[in-house]
């Protein structure tokens, strides 16, 4: 029986619980649906973090759109120089059309910026940007983001779709990993939302 990994002491803690994403992811749908009602929609998803959080944000929707997928990873040797090489291009075309581009989280911005600058050269009619997880005490380039789930603190992240070296994707929570000389993280570094509510360890 899956118990998610509760006896794993890289686990630190439980910063989002199942059922406080499933409520924000809803209310994120409920959103977005409004926002582009009427409007020719394609959910652009980046792989491979965001595929659990695109998933259940388009079932939190109630307007036609359709989804494509970009992968992308950063070049060897160049970890966070914000250049990445295209792993899996979408397969529609997106000129004049709506876009909103799903991450799974936002660190220093680098991924997401030069994303925008790929997907304007295909001259859409629109880009929004929409990220379950902010952690913009990273942040190197300001970015529009206009639908964000969560504000969280400088912390590293797994579970709903997010790694560490390819593990924990599986989580249905996410959860604070514990990194070599990594701090703990104490109760006052909880996450918050623009609801005003907070998680629970
Ligand atoms: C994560 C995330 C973003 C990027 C954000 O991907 O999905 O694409 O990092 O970081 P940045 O704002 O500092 O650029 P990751 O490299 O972990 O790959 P993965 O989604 O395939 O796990």
């Amino acid at each position: 029986m899956n118990n998610f990994l509760t006896n794993d002491s890289a686990l630190q803690k439980v910063l989002i619980p199942q059922n406080r994403l499933q409520e924000r992811v809803s209310e994120l749908g409920q959103e977005i649906s409004q926002a582009f009602e009427g409007k020719d929609l394609v959910i652009v998803a980046i792989l491979k973090g965001s595929f659990v959080f695109a998933a259940d944000l388009l079932r939190a929707m109630n307007i036609q759109c359709s989804i494509d997928f970009m992968g992308i990873s950063s070049y060897a040797g160049q970890p966070g120089s914000g250049v990445v090489r295209i792993t899996k291009d979408l397969d529609q075309g997106i000129a004049g059309r709506s876009v909103l581009l799903v991450e799974d989280i936002i660190d220093t911005g680098l991924t997401a910026n030069y994303l925008l600058h790929n997907l304007w050269q295909r001259k859409p009619a629109s880009i929004d940007i929409c990220a379950l997880l902010d952690k913009s005490a990273r942040r190197l380039i300001d970015l529009p983001i206009r639908y964000r789930g969560f504000e969280i603190p400088d912390v590293f992240v797994v579970g709903y779709g997010m790694d560490y070296q390819q593990r924990y994707r599986h989580l249905p929570h996410i959860s604070v990993l514990r990194l070599n000389g990594s701090p703990d993280v104490t109760p006052d570094s909880i996450v918050s939302d623009p609801a005003g509510s907070t998680s629970e360890s």
